[in-house]
């Protein structure tokens, strides 16, 4: 795993779109795996400022995302679907059809979710992957425990996820939903890169195991540990649990420019 340290979430998040915008370069019809929650954001911003300023296309680039909450119908305010719309797919010139979200309301979930792993494959797979973690280690809603084997499928979500993301329904737990589909482990394994973003101290406990605890079902994020292509950008805030921090700065320092994109 490659860890990168930047002094705050902007620095984090525009080292990380310049990968994502290199990827396109190179290959613009390019699939890209998406993430939703606070810290993707700016990153999002980013590559929305790439499309107005440099006239970044994004015409051919085709996007699944990682999760959706179950119940949440598409123009519900708190569904992943309408997240995605207005953090970043109104903004640029994606086609609306080339983008893909779990089905929140699929009335046969093991079906829809078999198709999203289907759709998935018919696309040639995931080129690059973006990934938040949770405070517990998931990503996407793989909570701790989550088979490392896992697909596409049902998840519940721990008191601790439904807690953490409280602050986007009123603060009220109550209006969560304890359910989501979420693509596996194992399909974000099968992503040909990963690329993680982790902000603040919050985050630091669950960096610091996924980097440099032991590979274990209980952080999931900690498998990859085993990616071949996995990138963390991280603040310093996150940095702050890591014992080899000192050696991945010296690590990315002595990189030549072209590299630190690749
Ligand atoms: C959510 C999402 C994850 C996200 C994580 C962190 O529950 N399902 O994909 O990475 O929690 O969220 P945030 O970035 O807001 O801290």
């Amino acid at each position: 795993m490659e860890i990168i340290i930047k002094k705050d979430a902007l620095e984090g998040s525009c080292a990380a779109a310049r990968v994502v915008a290199r990827l396109i370069h190179e290959k613009p019809n390019a699939v890209l795996g998406l993430a939703t929650g606070s810290t993707p954001l700016l990153l999002y911003k980013e590559l929305i400022r790439l499309h107005n300023e440099e006239g970044f296309d994004f015409s051919r680039v085709r996007t699944f995302n990682l999760d959706e909450y179950i119940g949440l119908s598409v123009d519900h305010e708190q569904s992943y679907r309408r997240f995605m719309n207005e953090n970043l797919f109104e903004y640029i010139n994606i086609k609306r059809e080339n983008t893909h979200v779990p089905d929140g309301m699929a009335e046969d979930v093991p079906t829809a979710c078999a198709a999203y792993e289907q759709a998935i494959a018919d696309a040639g797979g995931i080129d690059l992957q973006v990934l938040g973690i949770g405070s517990d280690g998931h990503v996407g809603f793989n909570e701790p425990t989550s088979s490392f084997a896992s697909r596409t499928r049902i998840k519940t979500l721990t008191r601790q996820t439904v807690a953490d993301n409280a602050r986007f329904f009123d603060g009220d737990e109550s209006k969560v939903p304890h359910h989501c589909i979420t693509m596996g482990i194992g399909t974000i394994m099968d992503a040909r890169m990963n690329l993680m973003l982790a902000f603040g101290a919050n985050k630091a406990e669950a960096v610091a195991a996924t980097v440099e605890g032991p590979v274990a079902s209980i952080m999931p994020a900690s498998i990859l540990q085993h990616h071949p292509a996995a990138k963390l950008f991280i603040d310093e805030a996150a940095a702050s649990q890591l014992k080899l921090a000192e050696y991945y700065r010296w690590v990315y320092d002595g990189k030549p420019d072209w590299q630190k994109d690749a």
